[in-house]
């Protein structure tokens, strides 16, 4: 099947009516728990034109303050990975499989997936994107309806994912947040990916893609500062992780 030329996505600032039909429903949305403790809801934002759709896991406390996807430490991380990859924020969707912040940012539980997971689905459907970026285990939970095996041998990988549309996988961008020494590998991943996507190139469902061609793609540019993002504290020698974030609780 030919996964990578199956769309090619239209130019023009809009992006499809039917996706501010779900924003309005998501944001009085009731189907779980998670409705009674958040500020915002957070549907996602970005045109999409370039045919590429990010999703990450919930939203953190800054998204829940804002209603807008990735504008916290995480999104910082995301920033310089599609700046790696060449890819204009705006131009993407982004949104998340839960688009409520579980309390203190614990994990989302799966029945908050389930529950959340049919609005992803409408989005998906109305974008048609080319390509779908699993960021982390839950997004790709949300994308495939099953946790994966093994998640760790697959940031860099191509999966079948919904409605025929390959999924590539990411590390959710929190997670190098304090390992600094994951950064280089996620940017890497993130540069071969933004070259793929240029080359309209089939998707290698299965695979990884080859690395980056230097000789193309210059060191990536700057950090993109976020003016909401706030500066991490800073990680204890012995736990990678500050104090106020315990095990389950790991996303910004
Ligand atoms: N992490 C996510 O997975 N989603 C967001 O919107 C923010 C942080």
């Amino acid at each position: 099947m030919d996964l990578g030329a199956r769309r090619v996505p239209k130019p023009g600032p809009d992006r499809p009516a039917a996706l501010d039909g779900i924003a309005a429903r998501v944001r009085v949305c009731g189907l779980c728990r998670l409705c009674e403790t958040r500020t915002n809801a957070v549907p996602g934002e970005g045109t999409g034109r370039a045919g590429i759709m990010l999703v990450g896991e919930a939203p953190g406390r800054k998204e829940d303050e804002t209603g807008r996807p990735f504008v916290g430490a995480a999104g910082k991380n995301l920033d310089l990975a599609l700046a790696a990859a060449g890819i204009d924020r705006r131009d993407a969707f982004v949104t998340s499989i839960n688009k409520c912040r579980p309390p203190a940012n614990r994990d989302p539980t799966p029945d908050e997936k389930q529950a959340c997971r049919p609005y992803l689905l409408e989005q998906v459907e109305a974008l048609r994107p080319r390509v779908i970026v699993a960021l982390g285990r839950h997004g790709l939970h949300g994308l495939l309806g099953q946790m994966p095996e093994g998640f760790a041998a697959l940031p860099g990988t191509f999966l079948a994912g919904p409605q025929g549309i390959p999924v590539w996988v990411s590390l959710h961008p929190a997670a190098i947040i304090y390992r600094q020494k994951w950064k280089e590998k996620y940017l890497e991943q993130w540069r071969a990916f933004g070259e793929w996507s240029r080359s309209g190139a089939t998707a290698p469902v299965g695979a990884s893609l080859p690395p980056a061609s230097a000789a193309v793609h210059p060191p990536a540019p700057p950090p993109v500062h976020h003016p909401l993002a706030p500066s991490p504290a800073k990680p204890s020698p012995t736990d990678p992780w500050p104090p106020h974030m315990a095990a389950s609780r790991r996303r910004p």
